[in-house]
């Protein structure tokens, strides 16, 4: 190992203990690769706005490879996974062309997630609990291949304990519902979300004090901050309305407005 490679890993060794205290924020880049495939060129590029989030901040890398190719293509997760100073997280469906993927490309994270191909997102997390045998079969071959392994779950008791039982690394918190009840300026439903979500962290750490509880979906810099406050939260991951800001402000203040909002 290089002496630049051992003080990286010794770095990503401690950011990845995250002793903080606040949650460390990956940022999700598909949509910077929407914009390319609306006209089919090769503009503007998912890797160099990754390459600015981690400039100004961002403590991890998401992109999700989706069946059906929308955004991310193959060719931009093989060149960001040489690329990336901190911590690629691949979101995909557990499927046995992505598990292929995912073996080849090495991430340091795999985030799980349900797929529907009519979504405009994804929609609902995905069910643990009903497909124990087979994700717990993804998540152990994805572990063997090195791969540390998050499932994107509602905050549901029996999923969490689902995702226990699987042996996940960590769970990533579906906060969709919580962010469309703001949106719809619902208050009563913004705040028993928000309980539903600080209590599936209270019982996922119950269940497993090793388990890594991370959250996402909808984040914007007006919701984030009472889930960025919740006691044990790992890292938030956000995408649409950090690259909506990187419009105006550019990516790398995007990237610093989130983390205040996250902290303030
Ligand atoms: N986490 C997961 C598992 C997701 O699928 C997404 C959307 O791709 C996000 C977080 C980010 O959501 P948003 O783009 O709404 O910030």
């Amino acid at each position: 190992m290089t002496d630049t490679a051992k003080i990286l890993s010794t770095t990503l060794e401690q950011n990845s203990q995250n002793t903080s205290n606040k949650p460390l924020l990956g940022v999700n880049v598909d949509h910077v690769a929407t914009l390319r495939q609306a006209r089919g060129v090769s503009y503007p590029s998912p890797l160099v706005a990754a390459l600015l989030c981690e400039k100004a901040g961002a403590d991890g890398i998401t992109i999700h490879l989706r069946e059906d190719r929308r955004h991310i293509q193959d060719a931009d997760v093989y060149e960001m996974a040489g690329q990336l100073a901190t911590r690629m997280n691949l979101e995909m469906a557990a499927t046995t062309e992505m598990l292929a993927i995912a073996c080849e490309v090495k991430p340091y994270w795999v985030c799980l997630v349900p797929e529907k191909r009519a979504e405009l997102t994804t929609e609902g997390g995905l069910d643990v609990a009903g497909q124990l045998d087979l994700l717990k079969d993804y998540v152990s071959k994805l572990q063997t291949a090195g791969i540390k392994v998050s499932l994107f779950i509602d905050p549901e008791n029996k999923q969490i304990e689902a995702a226990v039982t699987c042996g996940a690394d960590a769970i990533e918190l579906h906060t969709g519902s919580y962010a469309e009840a703001g949106l719809a300026g619902d208050v009563d439903k913004v705040s028993v979300e928000l309980e539903r979500i600080k209590n599936a962290v209270i019982i996922a750490k119950k269940m497993d004090s090793k388990l890594l509880v991370n959250a996402g979906h909808g984040l914007t810099r007006d919701n984030v901050n009472a889930i960025a406050q919740i006691d044990g939260i790992y890292e938030l991951n956000i995408g649409h309305a950090l690259i909506a800001d990187a419009l105006f402000v550019g990516m790398e203040q995007a990237v610093i407005m989130m983390k205040t909002a996250m902290h303030e």
